[in-house]
This record gives structure tokens, sequence and C-alpha cells, in this order.
């Protein structure tokens, strides 16, 4: 007999004579003649009640079922009485697969995030922590199918590299050498003897890769891991994180906020429509207002700012900053949040930022202050989007490697794409665990990701 899946009984639209279910015991409580265990399988938020009489040859043995415990449960589907549930299923056969002791530590009880993230193994299995996984689930397909629509090619661009993409030097080393005795030349660790013939490292961003693919067709996109030894320990970063990266040929700065005003509705929208049930739970207890914020970014026209002007506002605020603002310093997180959920209490697209302070791939502006760049930035997260116009000119991007220090040796291939057939095009990159932030309303992006990796931290 085929096993259903709960969420498809909850949308029943009948009685079943025979259905089989298989999954964990929420709770169970017993009144006279009878054991009502609410069943969850992990399809849906909500469980499913299986009454079982003591007509059944286990009773004692079920009678015995603790939180935890797993079952298969065989019986007719019928209309529930109960308030607050549709179906229930009057069992003929419950069979115990594993009967949890006391000490399953996920009782039924709220239990703090800071703790849920000592038992990483386990929290998927409550309700909060199962339904941000589906959610995030949900929302990788999302991502496939909006550039799926759009014509746009997946790419997968390569995990280990030996370029720095944001040139900030914040990289993992990928090497097999003994690091107690590494062979050395010149004093130095002599790399050409390591696996690759030289230093290799786990890449930041597929950017330069996915750029050499929308050279070729068109338009392209990666989603992936990336990885970044930042050592800040915040609430928005992690070592490793998925990112997605559309890259589009004959595409100026305004096609790409164009997209990534699209994309982050589009996102919203289908998580709006496709996860209400598991979105419900974090409007009831984690965010209020969860709601109300989704929507508005549907429906809101993101304001387009340039960077001047963004500094204009901060210098007028009429809140004390901890980082200073001025033309030619970075924004920070408090900017963000005060410029998208104080000033415009909105998404904002920042434009147009200084030279001095971006990489070396965006494009120059006519003034030479600054480069064809952009982030998103949206409340209660700040920056989810950093992207740029990329600089099509050889003679240009050269000189400003050289500007940088770069070695242009390293970069050789990604140079050859400004000698042959290079034209305008952009891109960003979509942090997908702050995406995942904003649509859940989750503070700490550790609570978005299975198994998140942090500074000093990668027990699991
Ligand atoms: O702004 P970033 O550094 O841009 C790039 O890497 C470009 N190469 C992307 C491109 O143009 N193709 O990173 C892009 C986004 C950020 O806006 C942020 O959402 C996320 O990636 N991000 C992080 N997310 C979690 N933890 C970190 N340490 C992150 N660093 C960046
Ligand atoms: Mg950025």
């Amino acid at each position: 007999m085929k096993r259903s899946k709960i969420f498809q009984l909850l949308q029943s639209d009948g009685p079943q004579e025979r259905i089989l279910i298989k999954g964990w015991v929420k709770t169970k409580r017993d009144s006279k003649g009878f054991s009502f265990i609410e069943v969850n399988d992990g399809s849906s938020l909500t469980s499913i009640q299986v009454i079982a009489d003591e007509s059944l040859k286990n009773y004692n043995e079920i009678k015995k079922l603790s939180t935890g415990s797993a079952i298969t449960a065989t019986g007719r589907l019928e209309e529930s009485p109960g308030k607050g549930q549709k179906w229930e299923i009057h069992a003929d056969d419950v069979e115990t697969i594993n009967l949890a002791p006391d000490s399953y530590p996920l009782q039924k009880k709220r239990h703090s995030d800071e703790f849920l993230r000592t038992i990483a193994h386990l929290r998927p299995r409550t309700n909060k922590y199962g339904a941000t996984f589906r959610i995030r689930s949900d929302l990788s397909y999302a991502i496939h199918r909006f550039f799926r629509e759009r014509h746009f090619h997946y790419i997968h661009t390569p995990i280990i590299t030996a370029s720095d993409c944001e040139g900030a030097g914040e990289m993992f080393m990928v090497t097999t050498l003994d690091p107690a005795n590494p062979p050395r030349a010149d004093e130095k660790v002599d790399y050409s003897q390591d696996f690759f013939g030289r230093q290799a490292n786990l890449t930041v961003s597929g950017q330069l890769e996915a750029e050499m693919f929308a050279l070729a067709l068109g338009d392209v996109y990666t989603f992936g891991p990336t990885f970044r030894a930042e050592n800040s320990n915040t609430r928005r970063h992690a070592a490793e994180f998925w990112m997605v990266e559309p890259e589009m040929a004959f595409c100026d700065l305004s096609g790409d906020m164009d997209l990534g005003e699209e994309m982050v509705k589009y996102l919203t929208a289908f998580a709006l429509e496709e996860c209400k049930s598991d979105l419900e739970l974090f409007a009831r207890f984690v965010d209020k207002n969860l709601l109300k914020t989704l929507e508005n970014i549907v429906s809101s026209d993101f304001v387009r700012l340039p960077y001047r002007e963004a500094i204009n506002i901060l210098e007028k605020a009429k809140r004390k900053f901890d980082y200073e603002v001025g033309f030619g310093k970075d924004l920070q997180s408090e900017h963000e949040q005060y410029l998208t959920e104080e000033h415009f209490k909105k998404p904002v697209i920042v434009h147009d930022y200084p030279i001095t302070i971006k990489p070396f791939y965006m494009r120059v502006s006519d003034d030479h202050e600054t480069v064809a760049a952009m982030d998103v930035l949206v409340p209660g997260i700040g920056e989810i989007i950093g992207g740029s116009q990329r600089e099509e000119r050889l003679d240009v991007l050269e000189s400003r490697m050289d500007d940088m220090g770069l070695d242009k040796e390293v970069y050789w291939w990604y140079l050859d794409s400004r000698r042959f057939g290079s034209v305008p095009h952009s891109g960003f990159g979509l942090g997908f665990e702050r995406f995942l932030m904003l649509i859940t309303g989750i503070k700490n992006i550790r609570d978005v990701m299975p198994f998140p990796r942090t500074p000093s931290n990668i027990e699991f």
C-alpha cells in the first residue's frame, strides 16, 4: 500500500477508505478506551490526528508512544468533529518503528533559538525550523522558475578557484600540503608543489566565470554555495552561504536594477502564495508585521537613490550613528537600515557608489569618482543584493587593475573576454539566506541555514 503524505490528506475533498501514513509522534493524549496521536511526517506544518482505540491488538504498546517516536498508521480518513482540523484517521493498525526515550530533547514546549542551535541536527523536527526549511526548499525552486520563465541558462561555476572576485582577500585556502611541513622556496611556502600547482581557494562569488558564459549564452545565472573568511560575528554574515548570481549580456545598470527589483518581488509573491501555511507561523510567532512587510515589498516601487543623495539624507538624519557618514565611506548596516526602514519605509536601491570602495570589475563612470554599482536594501536586513554593470573596456579595466595592485596574469582569461566580443553587461548577487531572513522575519542568519558555518562554529 502506498504511503500518503499528510499535506495531501489535509487537502482531501472526501473521506477515504484506506490510507497509510508514516511519521513521528508530536503529542499523544489518552482518554477512556482511546489514544489520540498527533502525527507529522514533515510534509506540512499541520499534523494529522490518528485515533487508536483499545480494540487494537497492540493497544498497550500504543499507549506507550511518546513524543518523537516513529510510527506507521493505517486506517480510514474521516471528517473530524474536533476544532481546527478537518480530517482525522481512524486507525485499524498502528505500528511502532521506533520508540523515543524520555530523554528526547524536543519535548512539547518552546525552546530558544540559541538552544536549538546547539542541537542543529534535531531542530528541523520543530515546527518553526521545519517551516523554515520547507520555505527554503520552495524558494530554491522559485529561483529556478523565475529564470526559466525568462530564458536564462543555469551555469555551474566552480567552487574551487584561483581568483578572488571581490578582491577583499577573505578566502579559505584549499591545499593538500602538510601544514606542519610544507615545501618551501625562498623562505615562502612553495605552492607550485600543491595539488593544483598554485594557490587555490574556495570561491567568494561565481561572477567572473558567470560573465564568461553571459558573453556566450546571453542571459545566465548561478545558484550555489560561496565562502567568505570574514571574521565578523554578526547576525547577517555566514562563512558559507548561497548566492544567486544572474549575469546579462547587453544590459546596463538600469536593466540590472530592473531585474533585481523584479526578482525580489517575484520571490516574495511566490512565498506569499505558495508557502502560506508555513508563513502564518512566522507571522504569529516571529514578526507580527511580517505579512504587511512582504505585501509592501510586492506592491511598492523600489526607490532608486544615488549614493551621493543617500549620504545627504544620512547626514541630515536626526539620529546618531556609530559609524561616520561621508562620501567615500561604505554604508554600514545601521545606515542601510535607516534608509530603508525609517526614511523610505520600503526597499531602496542605492547606486553609483564611490570607486574607492568597490571591486575592480565595476564599470567606471564618466566622473571617474563613481562606478556603476547598485545595492538593494530591504527593511529588517539592509543589503540583500549587490551588483553592478561590469567594465567592458579593456584599457579601462587594465588600468583599474594596475591601480588596485592586482596581478593581471592571474586574470588573463577574464581580460581575454574584453578582447573578443566584449559588450556592456551586468549582474548581481542575491544572498539567499538574507532573502530567507526577509521572508520569514528570522533575525539571525544562523537560523535559516541547515548547518550554519560562522567563526568558531562547525560542529555538525
Ligand atoms: O555584495 P557582494 O559581495 O557581491 C558579490 O559577491 C558580487 N560578485 C555579486 C555579483 O555581482 N554577481 O555579495 C552579494 C550578496 C550580498 O548582497 C549579501 O546579500 C550576500 O551576498 N552576502 C552574504 N550573505 C551571508 N553572509 C555573508 N558573509 C555574505 N556576504 C555577502
Ligand atoms: Mg556587497
